[in-house]
């Protein structure tokens, strides 16, 4: 049943199944210092304390410069230097943190991830863009830098909490829209809370998923042209994610998606069977799909955003279910799409 993940060549390897199994043998031989949050301490110790190790903070708020310079100096005091490994485990935070500390740290040394959220095995451990988040700027600075491998146990997944897995589905979810549309189907056979308790499943769900990730980061690793397909949803659930905090990123994005969906549709650009289909795919998961505040003030988030980045708008507009275009609009013609 399973297929295989697309190889990212030399920029590092993507492995699924057990972590007893296979981290040993993808460590290299060299001192290893894992980054993590307190969270994931507790939880799994036993394979956190097998090395020196780093804790940060949860939550966005501590996804900033101010944990890296902390990671840095903590480092130094383990005397790491530019043969040390640094091994994440951790959610989207722990490998956007240990990704960018392992670019700059002396400038770059190796690392690898063990995500540990469904959220960051189907995308934020994947593709090699890290970064933190200045001041309420989510994102601002990172590097392109390519882990030495991805190790994707779905087991992990077991201690998760129905709402992150749920955010981690709408990663999934919008892999498939953006180019896997036997995924999706997939995903809609299974669509129910009792699809994370199957492991099979749920293995075959993250590599799918990541495998449309691989497939285009393959294509354009730098961001330049199709990786901002992998947005799809994202202009609106960052703009939604910055007027609440009631919503975490994958339910941002679910939101941002239905209304791309919609707009898709209204510019006869997306069949509605389409876009309905995806509404209720995310409905299955019990995601709640209304704008969580005013559309008006989420526009004004955009537009006040698009102002520190430019005069226009990159917008992922879907097609159909499996195929995505990119256009860039004024703000006028994307507030267009909303009224
Ligand atoms: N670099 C990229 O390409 C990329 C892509 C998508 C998202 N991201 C980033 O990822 C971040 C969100 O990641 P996330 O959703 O994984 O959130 P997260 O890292 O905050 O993890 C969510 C929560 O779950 C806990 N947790 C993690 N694994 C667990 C487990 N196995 N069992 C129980 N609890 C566990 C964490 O401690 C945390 O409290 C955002 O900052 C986003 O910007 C990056």
């Amino acid at each position: 049943m399973l297929d295989r993940i697309p190889s990212l060549g030399n920029r590092g390897e993507i492995h699924i199944g057990s972590i007893e199994e296979l981290l040993e043998g993808l460590l290299p031989d060299k001192r290893v210092i894992v980054i993590t949050d307190t969270a994931i301490d507790r939880l799994y110790s036993d394979l956190v304390r097998r090395f020196d190790y780093i804790t940060v903070g949860y939550g966005e708020v501590n996804k900033n410069l101010q944990t890296v310079q902390n990671a840095y100096l903590r480092l130094m005091e383990l005397g790491a230097d530019r043969s040390t490994f640094l091994l994440g485990i951790g959610g989207g935070i722990v490998t956007d943190i240990t990704g960018f500390v392992a670019a700059t740290y002396m400038r770059g040394v190796d690392f690898g991830f063990v995500p540990t959220t469904l959220l960051g095995q189907v995308d934020a451990a994947i593709g090699g863009k890290n970064g933190v988040n200045v001041a309420e700027y989510k994102n601002m600075v990172g590097t392109f830098y390519q882990p030495r491998f991805v190790l994707l146990d779905v087991k992990l997944l077991s201690s998760l909490p129905p709402r992150e897995l749920r955010a981690g589905m709408a990663e999934a979810i919008k892999a498939a829209v953006v180019g896997d549309r036997e995924l999706f189907d997939f995903i809609r056979a299974n669509a129910s809370m009792q699809l994370f308790a199957d492991r099979e499943l749920m293995q075959w769900v993250v590599m799918r998923s990541v495998a449309v990730k691989c497939n285009i980061v393959e294509l354009d690793e730098k961001e330049h042209g199709v990786r901002r397909l992998l947005n799809l949803g994202h202009t609106l659930g960052h703009a939604i994610e910055k007027c609440t905090h009631e919503l975490n990123h994958g339910e941002a994005v679910a939101v941002g998606m239905v209304l791309m969906s919609r707009a898709a549709v209204s510019r006869g650009i997306m069949s509605k069977v389409d876009a309905e289909s995806i509404e209720s795919l995310f409905r299955s998961f019990d995601f709640d799909l209304e704008p969580p505040v005013a559309m008006a003030k989420i526009l004004r988030e955009v537009k006040y955003d698009k102002k520190k980045h430019g005069d226009k708008i990159r917008v992922v507009l879907p097609e159909t279910i499996g195929r995505c275009r990119i256009e860039d609009l004024t703000f006028m013609e994307f507030e267009e799409l909303f009224a």
